[in-house]
């Protein structure tokens, strides 16, 4: 189950024809493992997944499942038959839920995609955890807990900023995944993240896969900016 270290691109695009041009770049070469989120897969439907397959990425699919087990289930076992090759839930829907999610993604050959737990999105302040959700304990306990939790359910990592990763790893042991946004090259501009991290950091801090978005999208020449972060962080 154990994956080598890996950079994922964020496309985070509207539609099919921008998230397709934009791979036509990488022809050559390595071919990305892209990150596809909610509002490109709801806008062009299951079919940008299997086109994007049949160009030889590997793809995360990024649709923080949060419901019913039962639900969850069954919505994973569809998303395995993708041949996705990772997945992701809110730990939030308890430990029984990510085990169902666990077991849907589960083929009968007992192959699955990677499945990985969202602890709290870092849009989540700890002072809006604790007065809107009610949740009294400390941020860096809440992930803690939720982390444990998700290696509990037999997940394999969590989503993490790369500051919280050498904590989920001395929680949850050093083969538990950490996936970490908030990549940004030295000396350039934040965006809307707060707290970023080069890739050459993110290795030494002991991410396992980095999603970068925009630094590699949004770049002049979006093949150099991934082969820098090849480099920086394999
Ligand atoms: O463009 P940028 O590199 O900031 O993109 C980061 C990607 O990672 C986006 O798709 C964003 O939604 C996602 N992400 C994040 N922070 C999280 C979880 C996901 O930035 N905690």
């Amino acid at each position: 189950m154990r994956m080598n270290r890996d950079v994922i691109i964020a496309c985070d695009f509207s539609g099919k024809t921008q998230v397709l041009d934009f791979l036509d770049l990488f022809k050559e070469g390595r071919k990305p493992f892209v990150k596809i989120g909610m509002e490109l897969f709801y806008s062009e439907g299951p079919e940008i997944v299997r086109e994007i397959k049949r160009r030889g990425h590997r793809i995360f699919l990024d649709l923080k499942l949060h419901d019913i087990p039962n639900t969850v289930r069954k919505a994973m076992a569809v998303l395995s038959g993708l041949d996705v090759d990772m997945v992701n839930v809110h730990a939030a829907g308890t430990i029984a839920m990510m085990e169902a999610a666990r077991e849907g993604l589960t083929r009968p050959d007992g192959s699955r995609p990677l499945l990985i737990a969202v602890t709290q999105l870092t849009s989540t302040s700890e002072e809006r955890m604790q007065s809107e959700l009610l949740i009294g304990a400390s941020m860096e306990d809440t992930i803690s807990l939720y982390a444990l939790n998700a290696r509990k359910a037999g997940l394999d990592g969590v989503v993490c900023s790369p500051r919280e990763a050498g904590l989920v790893k001395d929680m949850c042991g050093k083969d538990f995944l950490t996936v970490t946004p908030g990549i940004r090259f030295e000396g350039a501009a934040a965006d809307d993240q707060v707290r970023i991290t080069t890739p050459a950091r993110a290795r030494e801090i002991g991410s396992d896969f980095i999603v970068v978005g925009r630094p590699v999208t949004a770049a002049a020449d979006p093949v150099a900016a991934y082969n820098k972060c090849i480099e920086e962080f394999i």
